[in-house]
């Protein structure tokens, strides 16, 4: 008997040649985060944390491979954020990487604290009855380069936390009423201390990698809670953290809202003939300023579009408007040199004094 291979197998022995090669590459860490190839650290963070947040288990509960997908993410995001594991995927791929020194970590908490899925709202109800430990309020102090471009801020938690160790406390005390009899026809009734007893706990520091998305446009005293990352409860669940951002001072910009303000000095030649410059804006492109026209003391440029971006909608930036100063020469002209000043610009006098008012 002669094996003969038909014509119409040959799709199906490819398909299986590529499914083999395919399971053999590993997973795509790169599409699955939905990253260039070329991703800086900031691209795969902004992209993790937000697949992250669609992609929870919690509120996929109809996806029964939502485990599985949460999962490659971790993955995903723990290879190419980490500069040597990510060579190594470059360059070998999954199979490349030592089983051993990744999986099963858990990204997750850095970005959304450990009571992360709490706040997808299953159990607001039962979480209320739950004794919490106070909020932390802390103030993130940031660049305006920061709130135009965006970045992750590391944020190391030191916290003290609650931990499990020998023998038993006294919990969840309450009074109830207990009743006794006396006596034939005689009853006591008291009100009594009754205790649980729980496991003993004891405080120990723990330190923590926080990761806190600062996202273009965002307002100065806008706050991001953090689930479970504040005081610790012995009895209930520890309170959060807020990260209040807070704008530090820039030497050439001033925000207000969307828009930004700076100044520029300009010499008197260049206030009387024109002149262009660039003024590098906050994630260095360039702004062209030009004039031909003459510039006076105060006079204002408007640069529609240059401002900050808008935080609801990041395609839309306010304005930067640049007040220009006009810095003169000090000392003295020659007679010669005002007479040519004055058959230069043959202006009639206007010395005049006044009250600063309009309408005068
Ligand atoms: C520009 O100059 C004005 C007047 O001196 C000052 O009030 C303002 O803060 C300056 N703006 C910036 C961005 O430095
Ligand atoms: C701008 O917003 C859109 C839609 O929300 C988003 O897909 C995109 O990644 C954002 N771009 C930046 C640079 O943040």
């Amino acid at each position: 008997m002669r094996l003969t291979l038909s014509p119409e197998w040959i799709p199906v022995i490819v398909f299986i040649f590529v499914f083999i090669f395919e399971s053999l590459a590993g997973r795509d860490f790169y599409q699955i985060l939905g990253v260039a190839k070329n991703a800086n650290l900031n691209q795969i963070k902004k992209a993790y944390r937000k697949l992250a947040k669609e992609m929870h288990p919690d509120r996929n509960k109809d996806d029964p491979k939502a485990q599985e997908k949460f999962q490659d993410l971790a993955a995903a995001y723990e290879v190419l954020s980490d500069a040597d594991k990510r060579k190594t995927y470059d360059r070998h791929g999954e199979e490349g990487l030592n089983r051993d020194s990744f999986g099963g970590s858990d990204p997750f908490s850095s970005f959304f604290g450990d009571f992360g899925f709490s706040f997808f709202g299953q159990d607001n109800r039962e979480e209320r009855e739950t004794p919490k430990g106070g909020d932390v309020i802390i103030d993130l102090w940031v660049t305006l380069e920061e709130l135009y471009s965006g970045n992750f801020v590391e944020l190391v938690r030191n916290k003290v936390v609650f931990k499990q160790t020998s023998g038993t406390r006294k919990c969840n005390c309450r009074q109830e009423m207990v009743t006794r009899q006396l006596g034939p026809g005689r009853f006591q009734m008291m009100q009594q201390s009754v205790c649980d007893e729980c496991p003993n706990q004891e405080l120990v520091n723990e330190e923590k990698l926080l990761e806190i998305e600062i996202e273009p446009g965002m307002k100065d005293g806008q706050e991001q809670r953090i689930r479970g990352e504040g005081e610790p409860h012995i009895d209930g669940d520890p309170g959060d953290l807020v990260i209040k951002v807070r704008t530090s001072p820039h030497p050439i910009f001033e925000r207000r809202g969307d828009d930004l303000y700076t100044n520029v000095t300009i010499s008197l030649t260049d206030a009387l003939i024109g002149f262009e410059m660039t003024i590098p804006h906050l994630d260095g492109h360039k702004i062209n300023v030009k004039r031909d026209k003459i510039t006076w003391p105060g006079a204002r440029m408007r640069k529609p579009n240059e401002g900050m971006p808008n935080y609801e909608n990041n395609l839309s930036h306010g304005t930067l408007f640049i007040t220009f100063d006009v810095d003169f020469p000090k000392g003295e002209l020659t007679e010669e040199q005002r007479n040519q000043i004055k058959a230069l610009l043959q202006e009639p006098s206007k010395t005049k004094a006044y009250n600063g008012l309009r309408g005068y």
